[in-house]
């Protein structure tokens, strides 16, 4: 197994930049999720460590060794691909040895090989099924298998379960979950879902525009989002933001509408934004009934409740305060009418400041 590295890559078509300076360690066995909408270059980072895009710029290693000239083959590395590349015209069993085969591995060794992946993955009564006689997860399970004979350094995934219906994506995501934890393998896992990458990666680098924009546990990310894009993009729903100003001595906040004190361990960084524009971020949870127990220092606010949207275990109140519109999670039984008058409560540790012209977080 072995560490996979990006030192300042650069990828460029012509005049085109689509990925800029990336540095990120993948640790052993570590699994890493790139995340970041449609368009950002994650699979361009992905291919330049399987070799199938040359780097402009930059190395990339496997282990301690740079790779850039390095062909696929010699890379050990194994792909899992959305379309699951399988050969229509092989049995399950052939599709699985057809790799080894390649690399002239003993056929005792191929057969020990597939039958392991085979019971591992639970497709050893399909191994002599031809890949159109399979449901979608069970293609999804051969093309794992087809990863897992390799016995490879490193796993790459380019949004292996895309293809598949919502309980199945969840159902799967559990599988290479559990997968990982028995093999091990360091995997790098490319996803523009971010439940997927809140719950399978070690640590998630989230990207956009061919920028690398935070690397972290997913809680912290979470917690400490880097900027507003990282904010707004991780986290269901998402996070609220309003328009602020920070008051004098930084000890509270003005938006359209309302005012809140700012909490306490907030003031050492609020105090030198006195006066600024910043944008405030406050998540869903964090905005909760009045009454129930919160966590830290609170402000209470009242909005009108506009949009209710009944969850089973949630209520989803768009509250109007204001220009400003802010979401909170609430308890169902207390679900208001739309047009209602409702008291709630800021849990004010919670809150994200922004800088509201570089749209970075402020340090606390
Ligand atoms: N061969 C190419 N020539 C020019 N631009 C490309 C080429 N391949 C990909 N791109 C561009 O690179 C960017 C990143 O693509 P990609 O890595 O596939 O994104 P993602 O996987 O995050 O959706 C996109 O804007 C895409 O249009
Ligand atoms: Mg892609």
């Amino acid at each position: 197994m072995a560490r996979v590295t990006f030192n300042g890559v650069c990828k460029r078509y012509g005049d085109v930049s689509v990925i800029e300076g990336l540095d990120l360690e993948v640790r052993d066995h570590e699994f890493m999720v790139l995340v970041g909408p449609s368009g950002c270059g994650k699979s361009t980072a992905l291919r330049m460590i399987a070799g199938l895009e040359e780097i402009s710029d930059g190395t990339v290693s496997i282990g301690e060794r740079v790779v850039n000239n390095l062909a696929p083959k010699d890379r050990d590395i194994a792909m899992v691909f959305q379309n699951y590349a399988l050969y229509p015209h092989m049995s399950v069993r052939e599709n699985l040895e057809f790799g080894l085969k390649i690399r002239k591995t003993p056929p005792s060794e191929i057969n020990l090989l597939v039958n392991d992946a085979a019971g591992i993955l639970g497709i050893s009564q399909l191994l002599d099924r031809k890949p159109k006689q399979l449901s979608g997860g069970q293609r999804q399970r051969v093309a794992l298998g087809r990863a897992i004979v390799r016995k490879p350094a490193v796993f790459l995934f380019d949004e292996p379960l895309s293809n598949l219906d919502a309980k199945l994506r969840v159902q799967m995501r559990a599988e290479i979950t559990k997968l990982h934890h028995r093999l091990k393998t360091t995997s790098v896992y490319v996803t523009h879902d971010q439940v997927e990458a809140m719950t399978m990666g070690h640590r998630i680098a989230v990207m956009k525009d061919g920028k690398l924009q935070q690397v972290g546990t997913p809680l912290e990310v979470y917690e400490r989002p880097a900027n507003l894009f990282v904010a707004n993009f991780i986290g269901t729903p998402p996070m609220n933001f309003v328009q602020a100003t920070v008051g004098e001595g930084g000890t509270n906040l003005s938006a359209s509408k309302f005012r809140i004190p700012l909490p306490r361990k907030m003031h050492e960084t609020s105090s030198r934004w006195a006066g600024k524009k910043v944008v405030a971020g406050l998540r869903p949870e964090n905005i909760i009934d009045s009454g129930k127990p919160a966590r830290g220092e609170t402000a209470p606010i009242t909005v009108e409740a506009e949009i209710v949207e009944p969850l089973g275990h949630e209520v989803l109140v768009h509250g109007r305060i204001g220009d400003d519109l802010l979401v909170a999670k609430l308890d169902p039984h207390r679900a208001p009418e739309i047009g209602q008058s409702l008291d709630l409560v800021i849990e004010l540790e919670a809150l994200h400041l922004f800088d509201a012209t570089t749209e970075n977080r402020l340090a606390n």
